[in-house]
């Protein structure tokens, strides 16, 4: 009829197109409320679930650590390269121009100084503070086999029920003591009590052996934690495993921030997460991006 089909005001309820709802590419939150799905998809890209989140959350219990001393000469030129930032609303307001597109994971545990007992942290902040700031994502670490085991996985808890009052997701950190070995059965542990108990998103550091059993035993993305400075390409070569074994992207601080070219450090990070890109090829491209800087 050349009325309907000309006519823009005439109703097309489209009978031949089932409505459709996209899939969702987060591991574990399908059956998630759409605010919690929206801000999960701030942090991990569509095109791959995959996420470079930027960690320089270190001063909430450790000071100006080397690399952090002036975030916005150091940190505020990276913010574009990565996915998601992850801080404390302190540097947040302070320094982090809102302008930003990239998500903002806010830690929201604190408490003891690297004087004190780490593992004795309290929640930090309410999250109507994190709604307040557009976080997508809060996160609180987890002290499995800690001094204050229990009290840390309350935290979290109640930080998982705020949540889901306010479409908030939950980063849940495995906080490893010193005391505490790194290996697939503790970290398979700790991951997975995490993901239990309610956070829809686990950090944890890399193992060389069986590490494809703790992301696979757990439910929701694991996203591994960078910890201390390594050479250029044993950094990236952990990334690489540690995704092609199942995690869901990187969360790095120091491997990133304590470079001669953070710069170049993270863009090469991202071509292995996000490109697939090999170690050895991605230290090259950290050597050409900076001038042949080895460190
Ligand atoms: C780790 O548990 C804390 O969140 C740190 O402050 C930070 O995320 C560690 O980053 P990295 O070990 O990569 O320097």
């Amino acid at each position: 009829m050349a009325d309907r089909d000309g006519n823009i005001n005439a109703k097309d309820y489209g009978y031949d197109q089932p409505q459709q709802v996209e899939g969702f590419h987060v591991k574990g939150a399908t059956q998630l409320d759409f605010g919690m799905r929206h801000r999960l998809a701030r942090i991990f890209d569509p095109a791959d679930g995959r996420t470079v989140m930027l960690a320089f959350d270190h001063g909430y219990f450790q000071g100006p650590t080397s690399g952090l001393e002036r975030v916005d000469l150091n940190i505020v030129p990276l913010a574009p390269h990565a996915d998601a930032l992850m801080g404390t609303r302190g540097i947040f307001r302070s320094v982090i121009p809102a302008s930003t597109d990239s998500a903002l994971v806010v830690r929201a545990s604190g408490g003891p100084s690297i004087l004190k007992d780490l593992s004795d942290e309290r929640i930090a902040m309410d999250v109507d503070d994190a709604v307040r700031m557009d976080a997508a994502a809060v996160a609180v670490q987890v002290f499995v086999g800690g001094e204050h085991e229990t009290q840390s996985v309350h935290n979290m808890t109640r930080l998982v029920d705020a949540g889901y009052r306010t479409g908030m997701p939950v980063l849940g950190v495995t906080a490893v003591g010193r005391e505490l070995t790194r290996d697939a059965r503790y970290l398979g542990l700790a991951t997975r009590i995490i993901a239990e108990l309610g956070a829809q998103i686990v950090k944890t550091y890399y193992c060389d052996e069986d590490f494809e059993q703790v992301t696979a035993g757990c439910p929701v993305p694991v996203i591994m934690a960078g910890g201390k400075k390594l050479p250029v390409e044993d950094a990236l070569d952990m990334a690489h495993k540690a995704v092609d074994q199942g995690a869901a992207g990187v969360d790095m601080g120091r491997n990133i921030f304590q470079r001669q070219r953070p710069e170049a450090m993270i863009k090469a990070v991202r071509e292995v997460v996000h490109g697939g890109m090999k170690p050895a090829e991605a230290a090259q491209l950290y050597r050409d991006l900076s001038d042949g800087a080895e460190d």
